[in-house]
């Protein structure tokens, strides 16, 4: 613990930074700087003087600005347990659990646990569940986290034998420290910080409040920062005064009145949730009906790290459009007291409260004061609705308040509030539509009505922002029929004696139904390891993650938590805000004026040569003339500071003449831009094939984009050594390799000058395979010319913007079929939108190519694919790399295949489904295929039969939810396309005491390579893996490396450690003869003594991979990986929201090396999958700007998306004689499996739609999103709301 007195605090400086720049405390994590992922996450204890007690809270470190810290005290995940002290549980069972893989997410997730033990030794498994909202993890899919944590729930479920952790001992956690808690008794004095741009006054009385604002009445008043700190850091918006009123009485005061309750403006939302729980348990029912509203808005609301500071006054003061709680305060009319100096009064929230985007009638000295929240009477009723892209901590599409009040005894509607955020630019009252039904009976009539009215009155222009508008428009229909029924189904209970009510049709109910959470469940088989294997061979057991305590602890050091080396500079780039133009000048002399900046770097200043690129060199380091997309790297500026840099960045003029861009794939199909010539794959003969077929069915399917989103983004640190043209780097990349041999192309010197090392990476997906060169060459050409070292982690925002992701995809078919289902002819054309350099989009799309077929045998078949060129960033190699967009599209005319025959879904999949023996169209055949074992042992475990009999049952119950069903296969080919990549070197280095330095060419990113690889040195050298340590993978030890891709870095790495040890052990043997009884040391230190070398270089390169693309034979894959899911989800039709209720996969890896990390792998990619096929969605402005640069605006998985049921069983006996160990790749597979999710949403539209009498085959495209979900389940309300005409105006955002 200690005491930290800081005079001068610069009021720009958030705590995040401070812990990690100033104090070196590097354990929490900046992942995003937004509030969005959790991985800053720290606890913040302080003597609430209003509450009379000590309170400690989770936060985001990255937005709690250091000057609000004064008398508080700070726990990072230091602070906690370490390696050398002792582990706190919470880090214990994480990393046990296999919660951690990258790790980079884990202190943060860490310290939201944390935080809720020390308030809560006992805690629900929902709780536990809430208390992650705000916390994201890209890597392990959730499930093992939650089960980890499950051992602190009451009621625990007993996963694991509790005996086995460290018990919880509250005795042990520090107190708070007594020295604040006696400052709390002083009196508080008015502060004040004066930075270089930003005043921070924090006054301590109401009166004092109010004289500053009325001397500064352009000053911002903070309590959160939540807003304000996202508009100065994203929005380049400089407040020069800020209040911060989070101490002054009135303003935290609450308290019922006669009329209802009264919060203080600074009630953090914590706060309030508690308090009006409090109130909803004591009071009747009846007068609570606005603050069940209110929790259950809250519910949905940020998470909770935010709303533990974001207070009350802020969320109605930010007058954002889609605040979540003004359309409840507005359609209650809630009451709002303003203040000035000398004066206060009284508004009602009502339409007239907001005056335009982002206002209200507050004059600039006033301040608001407090809120009071009415009662509810007896015939009045209240809901609230919000539907966003994901349910748990998102910005909401829309949301809605209503309220409803009844002349006493009828049904006759008296009173009627609606209001709505997502609407326009302000939260909006249907003024209109509420005034015309007063006096209305609450009926079908009325319901009819109502929605006209809101057609009419809600209207949204095709081009407004956000997009998503027919969904909108839709959404503000189906929240008043939701709200229509739950009235009705009040009035019913509460005055069905008095007077008739509206009957509702039972299958109507769950419309009314709010969100509900099970209990997670969740089984994971594996095969143990046999009863003779000795003891000491640890291959196949379950072993942690090697790292993973370290991660858990913070300590382990990712490239961004290097200390600073001395006279460090920051870089940070300059880059193009347009997607195609001539650069027409460059002016950076007001940048080179900020204080700090050492120089700034374009084209001219790169030493050796600019041109760069992966295959071929279509890329600059800056660019020359000309720039090709938005994100585009222009130049760079380098400066003492980050913050320096980053503001010089902004600084740098750059004027443009603008070139017609290329945006959408189709606008490439168009204008004919491709990077290649069309490529065409064919086998069988096609016109046979559809001559044989009883039927044929066309269609297309667009696959949407996928952000890497690793929670660590692209980090360089480069160093010059000083003589020789050496430099040494520190990079978060897959391909070490590849940066050096582009830096040493950049810089001008040979290869053997540059060192690329890499400890380990916080998440890499394949976006850290190529594209981490783009950052490493402009540090290194800045290290180069400033002689210093220079340093870089790019923003969340940037790293989106400029680093690309997965390929959108379109897919066109033509399948011929038979009666039975059985395929015989498939006719594709495959697009795949590259953007602007070629990078590995060939790659890619071979890959597409080769799984076009998924798992089915196809006789006959014939593709083209184009590889379009656009103006976007440059899209790269991402998990699946290409194969998962080719498998959705084989799935997506398996799914048309199947509506068309009329037969059950699995009998016709079975059918096509490969055998033993069978050739691919790529003329490889396959043996040992496991994908009928697979698909034989998910349809069992899923019990797929009773559960689609009960799914039919449902939806006959139901009509506006339905549930679907779908079983999914994968077979995935491994090995790199590219034959020379699939080789591997290892160094095994012994020393005198027996220890094992091992390295080889992969590089660990969470997915527990290193691991694996420990075992297999182990087994292969017959020593425990306390003997083994794997320090780093660099450039220098094992050369030439592949990048850690294509899912084999296990199979080659694997094979090439075993090698080395073999060599090893040739050279063992007579010391180990001479002396059999000898201990392992003791053959080391003969054969020493003995001047035997103890080192080795192992190598190893996949044989028997010659595919000929010219003859389309030859082996193209060493073997093939296996896969089946079966998942079951729940839609809402009237709010497009799904519910993952169940998922089976079983997963062939072979004899897994660790079922622990295999079962990790799995999880993490199906979730990953998941995303990508039903959340996460990358939006483009017809310009080609990225809008979704954040976790703010685009949406990974949380840990609620996971499915409630997830049951991961590895298949069991099934070797496999083509990698090491008689293991198989794991990485990538499971991926695609959460197409079984997409298309189980598609099967419940397809119940949606068949309640409305609509049938027949319907494209969905993914993601299945809310919108596309709703938009497909036609019903009375979509038709009131048609799109508009395309071509007749401008869209938001376009599909690319
Ligand atoms: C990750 C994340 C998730 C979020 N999720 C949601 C969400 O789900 N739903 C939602 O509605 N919002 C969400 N928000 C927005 C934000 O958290 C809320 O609006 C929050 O209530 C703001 O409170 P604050 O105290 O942090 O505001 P601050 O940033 O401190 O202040 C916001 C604004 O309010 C003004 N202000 C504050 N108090 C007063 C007062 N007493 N009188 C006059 N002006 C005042 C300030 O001058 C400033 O302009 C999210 C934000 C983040 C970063
Ligand atoms: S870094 Fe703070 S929430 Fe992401
Ligand atoms: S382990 Fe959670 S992001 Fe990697």
């Amino acid at each position: 613990m200690r005491l930290i007195v800081e005079k001068n605090v610069d009021p720009e400086l958030n705590l995040l930074t401070y812990l990690r720049k100033k104090l070196g405390l590097t354990g929490t994590k900046l992942g995003c700087g937004e509030g969005g992922c959790g991985s800053c996450t720290v606890m913040i204890s302080k003597y609430n003087s209003f509450q009379k007690k000590i309170i400690h809270i989770a936060v985001n470190a990255c937005l709690a600005p250091l000057c609000s810290l004064h008398r508080t005290a700070v726990t990072t995940v230091e602070g906690i347990g370490s390696t050398t002290t002792r582990l706190h549980p919470v880090q214990e069972r994480i990393a046990k659990a296999h919660g951690s893989q990258c790790g980079f997410c884990t202190p943060g997730i860490v310290m939201s646990v944390y935080t809720l033990l020390r308030n809560n030794l006992e805690p629900t498994m929902e709780e536990i569940e809430d208390t992650l909202q705000g916390n994201l993890c890209r890597c392990t899919g959730y499930r093992a986290i939650l089960e980890g944590f499950s051992t602190f729930a009451k009621l625990s479920p007993r996963l694991f034998e509790p005996s086995e952790f460290k018990p919880l001992d509250p005795t042990q956690e520090p107190i708070f420290p007594p020295e604040l808690l006696l400052l709390h008794e002083s009196q508080q004095q008015t502060l004040f910080f004066k930075g270089e741009h930003v005043t921070w006054i924090q006054p301590t009385t109401l009166k004092e409040l109010l004289t500053l604002k009325s001397k500064y009445p352009e000053a911002k008043l903070v309590v959160g920062n939540t807003e304000v700190g996202i508009e100065m850091k994203m929005k380049n918006m400089l407040y020069p005064v800020i209040l911060a009123p989070a101490h002054i009485p009135q303003l935290n005061m609450s308290q019922r009145t006669e009329t209802g309750i009264l919060f203080g403006a600074a009630c953090t939302l914590t706060y309030i949730g508690t308090f009006l729980k409090q109130a909803v348990d004591e009071l009747p029912s009846y007068r609570t009906e606005v603050f069940q509203a209110v929790l259950e808005q809250l519910r949905w609301f940020a998470g909770q790290q935010i709303r533990n500071v974001a207070a009350i006054g802020g969320n109605i003061m930010t007058a954002s459009p889609i605040s979540d709680l003004n359309p409840v305060f507005m359609a209650s009319g809630c009451l709002l007291t303003l203040a000035s100096e000398g004066s206060t009064r009284v508004v009602r929230m009502d339409g007239g409260f907001f005056t335009g985007y982002r206002k209200t009638v507050l004059k600039p000295q006033e301040i608001l004061l407090s809120i009071e929240i009415p009662y509810t009477k007896k015939g009045e009723y209240f809901s609230a609705f919000k539907q966003a892209q994901r349910r748990e901590d998102d910005i909401a599409i829309v949301n809605c308040g209503m309220r409803a009040a009844f002349k006493e005894g009828t049904d006759v509607v008296e009173e009627l509030g609606l209001s709505y955020g997502g609407m326009g630019p302000t939260t909006l009252s249907a003024k209109k539509t509420s005034e015309q039904l007063l006096g209305k009976k609450w009926n079908k009539e009325l319901l009819q009505e109502a929605c006209l009215l809101l057609v009419d009155e809600l209207t949204l222009s095709p081009s407004a922002p956000g997009g998503m508008v027919q969904f909108r428009r839709i959404l503000s229909l189906s929240f008043f029929f939701k709200f229509y029924l739950s009235v009705l189904q009040k009035l019913g209970q509460d005055f069905n004696s008095d007077f008739q009510v509206e009957s509702i049709p039972p299958e109507y109910l769950s419309a009314t139904e709010l969100f509900q959470k099970d209990p997670p469940s969740a089984v994971q088989l594996f095969q143990q390891v046999p009863p003779g294997q000795s003891p000491t061979d640890v291959v196949g057991h379950p072993l942690a993650h090697l790292s993973s305590i370290k991660q858990a602890t913070g300590e382990a050091i990712y490239c961004d938590d290097l200390p600073c080396f001395e006279s460090e500079l920051y870089l940070a780039l300059v880059t193009s805000t347009e997607a195609h133009a001539k650069i027409s000048s460059i002016n950076a002399s007001e940048a080179l004026k900020v204080a700090g900046v050492t120089c700034f770097l374009t084209a001219k200043d790169v030493p050796g040569t600019n041109k760069t690129g992966q295959i071929i060199t279509d890329e600059t380091v800056f660019a020359e003339g000309e720039v090709t997309c938005v994100g585009h790297v222009i130049g760079a500026i380098v400066a003492d500071s980050a913050a320096h840099a980053q503001k010089a960045a902004k600084a740098v003029k750059v004027t443009y003449e603008k070139l017609k861009p290329i945006i959408t794939i189709q606008d490439a199909i168009t204008h004919e831009s491709f990077h290649d010539s069309p490529r065409k794959l064919e086998n069988g003969n096609i016109d046979l094939g559809f001559a044989q077929a009883d039927d044929i069915v066309e269609g297309e399917m667009h696959i949407g984009g996928q952000e890497h989103f690793y929670l660590e983004t692209q980090c360089t640190v480069a160093i010059p050594r000083g003589e020789d043209g050496e430099m040494e780097l520190f990079v978060s990349t897959q391909n070490p390799s590849q940066i050096q041999s582009l830096v040493a192309k950049a810089l001008g010197v040979p290869a053997n000058r540059i060192v690329c090392r890499v400890k380990r990476l916080g998440g890499g997906f394949g976006g850290k395979e190529t594209r981490s060169s783009l950052l490493s060459t402009a540090v290194a050409v800045a290290a180069h010319r400033t002689k210093r070292p220079v340093r870089c982690a790019l923003n969340r925002d940037e790293d989106m913007l400029v680093s690309g992701g997965r390929h959108p995809f379109l897919g066109r078919y033509k399948v011929g079929f038979q009666k039975n289902g059985k395929i015989v002819a498939v006719d594709l054309k495959l697009y795949c939108n590259a953007g602007d350099s070629l990078d590995l989009s060939s790659a890619v799309m071979t890959r597409a190519l080769f799984h076009m077929d998924n798992a089915y045998k196809i006789p006959n078949i014939r593709a083209i694919s184009y590889i379009c060129k656009t103006n976007l960033p440059s899209n790269t190699a991402f998990r699946g790399f290409g194969a998962p967009q080719a498998m959705m599209l084989a799935e997506c005319w398996m799914n048309d295949v199947v509506a068309k025959c009329g037969l059950p879904s699995e009998q016709v999949q079975k059918l096509n489904l490969y055998q033993e023996g069978d050739i691919t169209y790529t003329n490889q055949k396959l043996e040992e295929v496991n994908i009928r074992k697979c698909w034989d042992e998910c349809l069992e475990s899923s019990s797929y039969h009773s559960r689609r009999k009960a799914v039919d049952e449902f939806n006959r119950q139901h009509r506006w939810k339905k549930r679907g069903l779908a079983i999914i296969p994968t077979k995935f080919g491994i090995s790199f396309n590219a034959a020379f990549l699939n080789q591997a070197g290892a160094l095994v280095l012994i020393y005198t005491d027996g220890s094992v330095l091992l390295t080889h060419g992969g590089t660990e990113m969470g997915q527990g390579l290193h691991t694996k690889m420990v075992q297999v040195a182990s087994k292969a050298l017959g020593i425990p893996i306390s003997k083994i340590h794997i320090s780093e993978t660099s450039t220098n030890t094992v050369p030439n490396t592949s990048p850690t891709a294509a899912s084999v870095s296990s199979d080659l790495n694997g094979m090439a450690i075993h090698d080395a040890c073999q060599i090893l052990l040739r050279r063992l043997e007579p010391f180990k003869l001479a002396n059999p009884k000898g201990t392992w040391e003791q053959w080391i230190s003969a054969a020493y003594m003995d001047r035997v070398s103890l080192s080795a270089a192992g190598f190893y390169k996949i044989p028997d991979l010659n595919y000929d693309p010219e003859k389309n034979e030859g082996r193209a894959f060493n073997y093939y990986s296996y896969g089946v899911a079966c998942s079951e989800v729940e839609i809402d039709c009237l709010t497009g929201d799904h519910k993952n209720l169940r998922t089976d996969i079983v997963m062939d890896v072979g004899l897994s090396l660790n079922p622990a990390v295999d079962i990790g792998q799995v999880e993490g990619g199906f979730m990953q999958g998941l995303g990508y096929f039903a959340m996460e969605e990358l939006r483009y402005s017809p310009e080609g700007v990225l809008y979704t640069r954040g976790p703010g605006m685009y949406k990974i998985p949380s840990a609620s998306d996971i499915p409630t049921q997830f049951n991961v069983s590895l298949l069991r006996e099934s070797p496999n004689r083509k990698a090491i160990y008689s293991s198989k790749a794991v990485g990538e597979p499971p991926l695609f499996l959460a197409a079984s999710i997409f298309f189980a949403i598609k099967d419940a539209i397809v119940a949606a739609r068949a309640a409305s009498r609509i049938t027949g085959l319907f494209c969905l495209n993914s993601p299945a999103t809310p919108d596309r979900i709703r938009n497909a389940c036609i019903d009375d309300l979509t038709e009131m709301c048609p799109p508009a005409e395309p071509g007749t105006f401008i869209p938001w955002n376009v599909e690319v």
